[in-house]
C-alpha cells in the first residue's frame, strides 16, 4: 500500500507546485507568483508528497487574515486525481486554519467546476455569493466564480482532530493506486 504525506510547502517544492498549477488551470501561476503569494502576511502552503519518490502530487495555498482563511488555490496533478488527495489537503488546510483560531473559511470556485464544488460541499462549504466573469478561460471566454464559505462550527469540529503540522508527521493517507 502506498501513502501520501501532507506537509508544509518548502522552497524547493515551488517549481513543482507551479507545474501542477499549470496542468490544472488555464491561468497558470509562475514560480515567482507562488513565492509572492506565500510571502504575503498570513499565507501558508501545503503539499502532498508521494512516499515513493517524494514527488509533489498536489498543493493547497491559503491565507489567513484576522479570523478568516481564504483557500487561494488547490490542485492535484492530473494523474493523481480522484484518489482522496484533494480532500486530504483541504482537510489539512482547514485544520491548520482552525488551529490558528480562524472562524471562517472561504474560497472561490468556478461555477462549472463540478468536481471541486462536490469536494467543497462534502466539507460543509456552502455557496454564499457569485462573482461574474471571475475566471478568464482560454480563448477569451470567462466563467463566473461562486464564493463558498464554511460555518464557524464546522471548523471548530475539525480543529479537534489536530493541526496540519501534526498531520505531516502522523497522518499518512491511504492511496487507492
Ligand atoms: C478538484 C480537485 C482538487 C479534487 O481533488 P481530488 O484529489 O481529485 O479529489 P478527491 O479524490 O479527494 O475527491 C474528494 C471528493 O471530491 C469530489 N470529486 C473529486 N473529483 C471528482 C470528479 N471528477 N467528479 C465528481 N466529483 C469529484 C467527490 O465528492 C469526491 O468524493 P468521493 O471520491 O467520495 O466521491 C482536483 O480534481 C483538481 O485538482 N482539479 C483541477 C484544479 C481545480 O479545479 N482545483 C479547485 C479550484 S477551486
Amino acid at each position: 500500500m502506498s501513502a501520501t504525506a501532507i506537509e508544509s510547502i518548502a522552497p524547493r517544492d515551488i517549481e513543482h507546485v507551479a507545474a501542477i498549477h499549470e496542468a490544472c488551470f488555464d491561468d497558470a501561476w509562475s514560480d515567482d507568483m507562488i513565492r509572492r503569494v506565500l510571502g504575503t502576511a498570513g499565507a501558508f502552503g501545503l503539499v502532498a508528497r508521494s512516499p515513493g519518490d517524494l514527488s509533489i502530487e498536489a498543493f493547497a495555498l491559503a491565507r489567513i487574515v484576522v479570523d478568516e482563511c481564504e483557500l487561494l488555490s488547490l490542485g492535484v496533478a492530473p494523474d493523481r486525481q480522484r484518489q482522496g488527495i484533494g480532500a486530504a489537503l483541504l482537510d489539512a488546510a482547514m485544520e491548520r486554519a482552525a488551529a490558528l483560531g480562524v472562524r471562517h473559511f472561504f474560497l472561490e470556485v468556478g461555477e462549472f467546476n463540478a468536481p471541486a464544488r462536490r469536494l467543497y460541499e462534502s466539507r460543509g462549504l456552502k455557496v454564499v455569493g457569485r462573482r461574474a466573469d471571475y475566471y478568464a478561460l482560454e480563448g477569451g471566454a470567462a466563467m463566473d466564480a461562486l464564493t463558498m464559505r464554511c460555518e464557524p462550527g464546522s471548523l471548530a469540529v475539525r480543529a479537534t482532530t489536530g493541526s496540519a503540522t501534526e498531520m505531516s508527521q502522523s497522518r499518512a493517507m491511504s492511496s487507492r493506486s
